[in-house]
């Protein structure tokens, strides 16, 4: 695993850009995983400067969004779906028939995580898959557990995620409880992974993560398992280490 160790949220950001953006370069028609949350916001504005300066073209690229809360409209300003969008898709040129993101209003849970592991299949896998870090140790939306979901699959929220993503809701109680979430082994297959991680309120999480132990009750801990593991962190971030 490297780590990079970067003076702040800004610097991070452009080099998680580079990353991908050297991805896309060596290979144009790159399959990528996509987190979404408060730390890839960065990356993604980087990337959408370089698509703006002519640096990098999205044409050919296929994309796999890690999650999306379960039983949120699809146009609902809370959903992955609208992330996605208003973050990254509709500034660059990646047409949509290449972009999937779970669909959290399927009828049919089982169908939906089974066809989504079949699209990543027949995409030839993740190339690069982007992470972010919850604080509890989650990456996608697999939570501390006992045992961790292989596949991708419908999970419970966290007591702690619900509560740190009820930032993004009028309340504690507007937060689904629950999402459909790709699962260790759909981001564990991945050729390449860059997780980042800014603020002090994930130094522990990521110190637990580096730490020479695997433990299910920190599921990042496993990608210390992985052969292309890139950590790019903030100084915050990085405090514990
Ligand atoms: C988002 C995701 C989550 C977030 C994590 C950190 O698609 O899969 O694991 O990466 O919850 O979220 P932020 O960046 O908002 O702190």
């Amino acid at each position: 695993m490297r780590i990079y160790i970067e003076d702040n949220y800004e610097k991070m950001s452009k080099k998680a850009a580079l990353i991908v953006a050297s991805q896309i370069i060596l290979k144009p028609a790159s399959v990528l995983g996509l987190a979404t949350g408060t730390t890839p916001v960065g990356m993604y504005k980087a990337l959408v400067e370089m698509y703006n300066e002519g640096e990098v073209d999205f044409s050919e690229v296929i994309s796999f969004n890690l999650d999306e809360y379960y039983g949120l409209a699809k146009e609902s300003p809370q959903s992955y779906y609208t992330y996605m969008h208003e973050q990254f898709f509709k500034h660059i040129n990646l047409p949509k028939i290449q972009t999937h993101i779970p669909d959290g209003t399927t009828g049919d849970v089982v169908a939906e995580c089974l066809g989504y592991e079949e699209k990543i299949r027949a995409a030839g896998g993740i190339d690069l898959q982007v992470l972010g870090i919850g604080g509890n140790g989650h990456v996608g939306f697999n939570e501390p557990n006992d045992k961790l979901n292989v596949l991708t699959h419908l999970v419970d929220l966290s007591e702690k995620t619900i509560r740190d993503n009820s930032r993004f809701f009028k309340s504690e109680s507007d937060v689904p409880r629950q999402a459909l979430s790709v699962g260790i082994a759909t981001i564990m297959k991945a050729r390449q992974i860059v997780l980042l991680a800014s603020g002090k309120e994930k130094a522990e999480a990521i110190k637990e993560m580096t730490d020479g132990y695997v433990n299910t009750q920190i599921p990042a801990s496993i990608l210390q398992t992985h052969a292309n593991v890139s950590l790019i962190i903030d100084r915050d971030a990085a405090a514990l280490l």
